[in-house]
């Protein structure tokens, strides 16, 4: 069964008690649980893997770049938080590994929000977006990489 990394930067292990006016309720390990079982209906082992260090995110990336190019993963569904805003090096990643489908999911409508949060280094690398949608945000991004990427297709 093919690998999809579900991959969560900086405060996003505070899901569910961070800001709930922004992100909701739910926690990243509800997340974890409702991509794993969507993963696995979609006939995909899921892996979920949160850091708040930049270079942690980095080495996963790295990670399944080599996963995908072996053909054992399929892609990525990443939340960047908010290296998002400020990361070169997670761009650098994503294009250093050649290949590698990378959804970028924000839980909060970030154009909606302060100017800072407008712009992503991540967009120019990432294979689709999917923003605004709440925690649901995750299982449409997963959803979406397997339909354009996904053996069927
Ligand atoms: C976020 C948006 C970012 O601006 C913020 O820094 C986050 C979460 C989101 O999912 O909406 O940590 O990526």
């Amino acid at each position: 069964m093919k690998k999809i990394l579900i991959l969560n930067g900086p405060n996003l292990n505070l899901l569910g008690t961070r800001e709930p006016a922004t992100y909701g309720s739910t926690t990243l390990a509800d997340v974890e649980a409702q991509c794993k079982a969507e993963g696995e209906r979609l006939g995909y082992a899921v892996e979920c893997f949160q850091s708040n260090w930049e270079g942690a995110l980095i080495d996963k990336i790295h990670e399944y770049g080599r996963l995908y190019k072996s053909g054992e993963a399929l892609g990525c569904v990443f939340n960047p938080g908010a290296f998002t805003h400020t990361s070169i090096a997670l761009h650098d990643a994503i294009k250093g590994v050649d290949g590698l489908p990378v959804i970028e999911c924000h839980i909060s409508n970030v154009h909606a929000r302060e100017e800072f949060r407008h712009h992503s280094w991540v967009s120019p690398a990432a294979a689709g977006i999917v923003i605004g949608f709440g925690t649901d945000g995750y299982l449409i991004a997963l959803g979406g990489l397997v339909r354009k990427f996904g053996a069927k297709n």
